[in-house]
């Protein structure tokens, strides 16, 4: 079955929907817009499309050939960022813009979705389509999993455009491929004083330098250097006056880490820093670290699965093993935890990282993007039968 010559034919299609999604960006769950142009697509091509979460789009996509089912995601939403390309199809929605190619993953999903519908006649088993809201939030994969998308799936597939990659070209990573996150907040409680007397209090604010310091340790002491976990403090308040000990500070940062048992292990041991370092200075300190998104672990089989799908689809040259993971975070990661299955890259060779404002995309992927996502489902269902 190759895919890739239909996925040609139909890229006129595809890039319209691509720039369709583009000019009407949506923020996460608010993707109303998308999701009912989503559900028009997918209906005109006699599908059943379910609306669940309010933004999410769900479809099946029936063999005539008993068998398994499989599940493509793609995610719908943009970013709040106002953007500077200034191409004629940019965002016409003031501060919203898809800067992370998710309307690159919507078009690429539903020219999927018409490959193989068109072949349902010889499909074995059930394709279901994921169009999921709020990746940049709160995780809308966690609540999609939740309202039982996953109900019979016995392997999970998606992508993310990757700008670093020549247009096209696939890259897959065995293993852990995005980091897991964990946000925090500490709040550190002293004594104010004048800032002349300070044996009178107890300064916050120091304490909150010193473990900003020692919080760098964490990585550096905790980690195998063979391993990797990044600390990053991005926000520090504290004091009202050049001449006052400050009675409060609060940092905010993000912990990122691979593997749950390092993710743990760091947490514990930065909230035990924390809470000893305040001590020792008089004051207080309160740790709440959230529970972040998961790392995206890629499974082995499916892995080697969308290899050789790309392999075959677009010859050897076109694909990459990666052998580093990105401590960026993707909630994808929370479909792996449930069932086996491979998040994989497409190239879009473009000189602007992702969140950038001036980010675009080479479209000469988007029939890439559809071809490989029906093969790889195509062969999954093959794999599982
Ligand atoms: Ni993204």
């Amino acid at each position: 079955m190759i895919f890739l010559e239909a996925a040609r034919a139909m890229a006129p299609w595809i890039t319209q929907l691509r720039r369709e999604f583009h000019r009407h960006p949506e923020l996460g769950n608010q993707e109303f817009h998308t999701a009912e142009t989503v559900e028009a697509i997918l209906a005109s091509m006699k599908l059943e499309p379910r609306r669940l979460l309010g933004t999410a789009v769900v479809c099946d996509i029936e063999g005539a050939l008993p068998g398994p089912t499989v599940a493509l995601r793609a995610d719908l939403d943009a970013l709040p960022l106002q953007e500077e390309t200034g191409l004629p199809d940019a965002s016409e929605i003031p501060g919203v813009m898809h800067a992370c190619g998710h309307d690159f993953h919507a078009a690429g999903l539903l020219g999927a979705a018409k490959l193989l519908s068109d072949r349902r006649d010889s499909m074995p088993g059930t394709v279901r389509l994921l169009f999921q809201p709020d990746e940049e939030g709160d995780g809308g994969a966690r609540r999609l999993i939740e309202a039982g998308c996953l109900a019979g799936v016995s392997a999970v597939f998606g992508a993310h455009v990757r700008p670093e990659l020549p247009a096209g070209q696939v890259g897959v990573k065995y293993g852990p491929a995005y980091a897991a996150s964990n946000p925090f907040v500490i709040r550190i409680k002293g004594q104010s004083a004048h800032g002349a007397e300070p044996q009178l209090g107890s300064d916050a604010l120091l304490a909150g330098a010193q473990i900003v310091t020692a919080l760098q340790s964490i990585v550096a002491r905790r980690v195998s250097p063979t391993d990797s976990a990044v600390l990053t403090v991005g926000s520090f308040h504290a004091g009202t006056a050049c001449n006052i000990l400050a009675g409060e500070a609060v940092l905010e940062g993000m912990l990122r880490t691979f593997g749950e048992e390092s993710r743990r292990r760091l947490v514990a041991a930065a909230t035990e820093l924390v809470t000893s370092i305040a001590r020792g200075l008089g004051c207080e300190a309160e740790t709440d670290f959230t529970w972040g998104y998961p790392g995206v672990v890629n499974h082995a089989r499916e892995a080697s699965l969308v290899l050789e799908a790309a392999r075959d689809l677009l010859g050897p040259e076109a694909v990459t093993v990666l052998d580093t993971p990105t401590m960026t975070t993707e909630d994808f990661g929370y479909y792996l935890q449930a069932v086996p299955g491979c998040f994989y890259h497409v190239g879009v060779g473009c000189d602007a990282p992702l969140h950038s404002p001036r980010f675009n995309p080479d479209e000469a992927a988007l029939p890439v993007l559809a071809a490989l996502h029906a093969q790889a489902a195509w062969e999954a269902l093959q794999a599982e039968l």
